[in-house]
């Protein structure tokens, strides 16, 4: 078998299937307009510009409609699959219909559909820095601020050391069989899995901290928007 034959392939997996109700706004958070387009179609867009990207699988409610509209949902790489009644139900049902297809030892890429000003530099850093990573891992901020501990009334129980904190972004990169297996695990067992890395940590394996930009922001609060135009303006 020659080396080509071996070479893992990478796979795109696009969570889109929340309602986003922190935004208050007609339509699910990704399908709001952000510089003449969705933002849904600005991240699917870019995550094909990834020439690397094998297929790309987008989990969607099961009540989407706004869909179908998109331009980028006839791309020939893009397939849909119906999401769950959570971000990790949702990605698991999109590692599950990869099967067959994707190989254990496959990359898969994992990027909200909320993040549309991912840059190719960033996730060109996360696949050199985990190109020969046993586990995988994301990209991920420091953390700037002071952060503070909230009680129950809205007072501060502690002031945290920052040293060491991150925030975790997407796209996050993990081996295919890993991945399914840890995050099933995880369901099996009622954990609270709000990413990837997540399922990863509690089968007692260390992701790696990849740093990324400022720029690659959630869009969760209308403000959001504002803020994700401007990246774009600015060629982010
Ligand atoms: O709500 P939140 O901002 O954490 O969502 C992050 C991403 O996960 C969004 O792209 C959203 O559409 C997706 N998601 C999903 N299935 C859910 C909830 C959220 O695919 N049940």
């Amino acid at each position: 078998m020659s080396e080509a034959d071996t070479r893992p392939c990478y796979w795109g997996v696009v969570p889109a299937a929340g309602l986003g109700e922190r935004m208050g706004a007609a339509v699910p958070k990704q399908y709001l307009e952000l510089a003449g387009q969705t933002v849904i179609s600005h991240t699917v867009q870019r995550m094909l510009d990834w020439e690397f990207l094998q297929g790309l699988l987008v989990a969607l409610h099961r009540d989407d409609k706004w869909w179908p509209q998109q331009a980028v949902a006839s791309d020939r790489r893009v397939e849909t699959v119906v999401g769950g009644d959570q971000r990790c139900y949702s990605v698991l049902a999109a590692l599950k219909a990869l099967g067959g297809r994707a190989a254990p030892q496959d990359w898969v890429l994992v990027h909200d559909a909320v993040r549309p000003c991912i840059r190719r530099e960033d996730v060109e850093s996360l696949r050199t820095g985990l190109e020969q990573d046993a586990v995988g891992g994301l990209l991920a901020l420091p953390v700037a601020e002071t952060v503070k501990r909230a009680d129950t009334d809205g007072r501060v129980e502690a002031t945290l050391d920052r040293q060491g904190l991150w925030l975790a972004q997407t796209p996050q990169m993990f081996r295919y069989g890993q991945l399914l297996d840890c995050l099933q695990v995880a369901l099996d067992n009622d954990e609270q899995v709000t990413d990837e890395a997540a399922a990863i940590e509690l089968a007692g394996l260390q992701p790696r901290l990849i740093a990324g930009a400022g720029s690659n922001i959630k869009i969760t609060m209308p403000a959001d928007l504002a803020t994700a135009e401007a990246w774009l303006a600015r060629g982010e």
